[in-house]
């Protein structure tokens, strides 16, 4: 299985409502940053990690379920049962009464607690895997509610493109978008949780909802310039507040030539938009350079949600 990262180009941020979630408005687009899942039958349900963590390469919390216990980082993912893969395995097995386990294996190339729904992508990877090992019959349709309870982004994950969500952003509507679109990532140090960034959001007062309209018309028109221009995040003045020095990379994105420059979700990881493919390039070379973040990536978008490479994956 093969599921892709999002970026946020709308986030309008309403009110906390009763279920402890924020009423939001927003535009995802899934881009080509991409977790790579294996799933192989098994006796009991288990998870393995690799890939992007605190540095591209590094393994990370890497353990099966079960092993011996040991404090993990906040961004690092963990392998036990709070990993989303691991719960997204189990409520489906729940749910459908399947006697079977599954051995997961994560490769992760989205980077960990930064803003762009790596959790959210494995949950969805593993209920797709685990529904097709299970043979479980369910629809497109009952996973999507599965999804759902298992996180906001979650849904997204499954369908990937570019899609408007609203409620807690796990309901989806398509969104037409012409063309490609050219990302330049600039990756953090550390990660930020999602409810730090919703209380400090919460502490600061209101500054949403923004509207979608202006990244839905720039979509549709396929104008890259104007969807820069457009990119908004509610979000942003929070994780600016928590992380003061992710605003020395949003200032040399513009300075690099970047169309628009935006917190993605949560945070921190800055999602530059470039005017082409050249352009990116020459962002993300120059950006690079400047030692003003962890590590830089390009992807492009929209890009499908979670897919199968391979009948045994
Ligand atoms: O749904 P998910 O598990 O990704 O949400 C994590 C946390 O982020 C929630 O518990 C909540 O504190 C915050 N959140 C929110 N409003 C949303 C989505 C998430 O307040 N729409």
């Amino acid at each position: 299985m093969r599921v892709p990262a999002k970026v946020n180009l709308a986030l309008g941020v309403g009110q906390l409502q009763e279920n402890g979630y924020h009423a939001i408005t927003t535009v995802f687009q899934a881009i080509s940053l991409y977790d790579d899942i294996t799933a192989t039958p098994a006796d009991d349900i288990s998870v393995t990690v690799v890939g992007e963590g605190r540095g591209f390469g590094d393994v990370i919390g890497a353990g099966v379920l079960g092993g011996p216990s040991r404090e993990v980082p906040e961004d690092w993912v963990p392998v036990d049962e709070s990993n989303l893969a691991v719960r997204a395995a189990r409520l489906l097995a729940q749910r459908t009464g399947v006697p079977f386990g599954v051995a997961l294996h994560l490769a992760k190339g989205i980077p960990v607690a930064g803003g762009m729904a790596g959790g959210s992508a494995d949950a969805a990877a593993a209920l797709v895997a685990c529904d097709v090992l299970w043979d479980t019959g369910l629809d497109r349709r009952d996973l999507t509610e599965l999804a759902r309870e298992l996180g906001s982004d979650v849904p997204f994950a499954l369908t990937g493109g570019t899609a408007l969500g609203v409620g807690r952003g796990d309901v989806l509507t398509p969104v037409l978008a012409r063309g490609t679109y050219h990302w330049v990532l600039a990756l953090a140090a550390r990660g930020l949780s999602t409810p730090s960034v919703y209380a400090e959001y919460d502490r600061i007062g209101k500054v949403g909802p923004s509207s979608p309209e202006g990244v839905i018309a720039a979509l549709r028109a396929g104008d890259a310039v104007a969807l820069g221009a457009s990119l908004v995040n509610d979000l942003q003045p929070a994780a600016l507040a928590l992380r003061p020095d992710l605003r020395r990379v949003l200032d040399a994105g513009r300075e690099l030539g970047a169309v628009g420059s935006v917190v993605s979700g949560s945070g921190p990881t800055v999602a530059l938009l470039a005017r082409d493919s050249a352009a990116a390039t020459g962002i993300a070379a120059a950006l690079s350079g400047l030692g003003v973040c962890r590590g830089v990536r390009r992807a492009h978008g929209p890009v499908p949600g979670a897919r199968i490479l391979e009948a045994s994956a």
